[in-house]
Parts: structure tokens; C-alpha cells; sequence
């Protein structure tokens, strides 16, 4: 049934419940109706990386899930990644650092995606990296710079 169908998410370690079109999907739920801007929507398909987000801990394009889908598993934004962090999380860092950024605009879901690449164990060396990076476009091709970038935060984040 199409409709208005009241949800709960946890974003970000908050508590969030409206009624949504039960089609919203996870990334429209984010930006429109939980106001986090942070994450971005590229292509709106699956094909660029700018709206992934992290649910249950793991990476999903936000744009290919529907937030009726979430259920109760945490989702996490670039707005939250950092919390209860002094600062900014190792892999914001490291992107400034290595000057990983042009535009800026697929930049949060480079970083969302970065850090679950690091977590799957799929960062240890550049050829990995860039495998499991590849669904995340950057149109101003800083692609050695985000490799760079994710080399020096997997140090961090081990180190951590
Ligand atoms: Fe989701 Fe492009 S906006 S992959």
C-alpha cells in the first residue's frame, strides 16, 4: 500500500519518527525530512557513491534503500561520524591532510565509504583501495589523493 506510513530512525545516535511516503527513500528521508544535508544525491541510481551512509555499520547508497527498510539499525551520517570523537574522525583529517578534495561534493560519501573500506579490511594496500572505492565517483578526479588519504587514516584508525 502507497501511502503515508509512520517510521522511526536512529540517526546519529537520534531518535527520529514521521510518516513518509512508504517509496521515500533512505537518502531523500535524510535530507528532506531529518535535515541533514551533509549527504549528497549525485545520480539518484546507484552510480556515484555521493549518498552513501552508514546502516547497521555497514556502507549502502542511501539513495537505492528505502528508509521503510532500515528498520531499527542505526544509521549514520557525515554529520555523526566524528561524534564522541575529540575533533574531526581520522579519515576527515586525513582527507584535508592529502588534500583529497576538489569540489567537495561527493567528498561525504567518499568519506562514508572510506571508513567502511577500512572496516571490511579492503584498504591495505592502493590496488584494494581503489577496487573497493570505485563506486564512489569523483568528478575531479582526486583519486590518488583519496587513496593517499584512506592509507594515512587506516594507520589512524588502527592506531585508535
Ligand atoms: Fe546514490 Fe548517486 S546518489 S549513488
Amino acid at each position: 500500500a502507497f501511502g503515508p506510513q509512520s517510521m522511526d530512525l536512529r540517526v546519529n545516535g537520534q531518535h527520529h519518527r514521521f510518516a513518509l511516503d512508504s517509496r521515500t527513500t533512505l537518502l531523500d528521508a535524510l535530507r528532506e525530512h531529518v535535515g541533514l544535508t551533509g549527504t549528497k544525491k549525485g545520480c539518484d541510481h546507484g552510480q556515484c557513491g555521493a549518498c552513501t551512509v552508514h546502516v547497521g555499520g555497514r556502507r549502502v547508497l542511501s539513495c537505492l534503500t528505502l528508509a521503510t527498510m532500515v528498520g531499527d539499525r542505526p544509521v549514520t551520517t557525515i554529520e555523526g561520524l566524528a561524534k564522541g570523537m575529540e575533533g574531526l574522525h581520522p579519515m576527515q583529517q586525513a582527507f584535508i591532510d592529502k588534500d583529497a578534495l576538489q569540489c567537495g561534493y561527493y567528498t561525504p560519501g567518499q568519506i562514508m565509504s572510506a571508513v567502511a573500506c577500512v572496516h571490511e579490511g579492503h584498504a591495505d594496500n592502493p590496488a584494494d583501495i581503489r577496487e573497493y572505492m570505485s563506486g564512489n565517483l569523483c568528478r575531479c578526479a582526486a583519486y590518488p589523493n583519496i587513496v593517499a588519504a584512506i592509507e594515512q587514516a587506516r594507520h589512524a584508525m588502527k592506531g585508535a
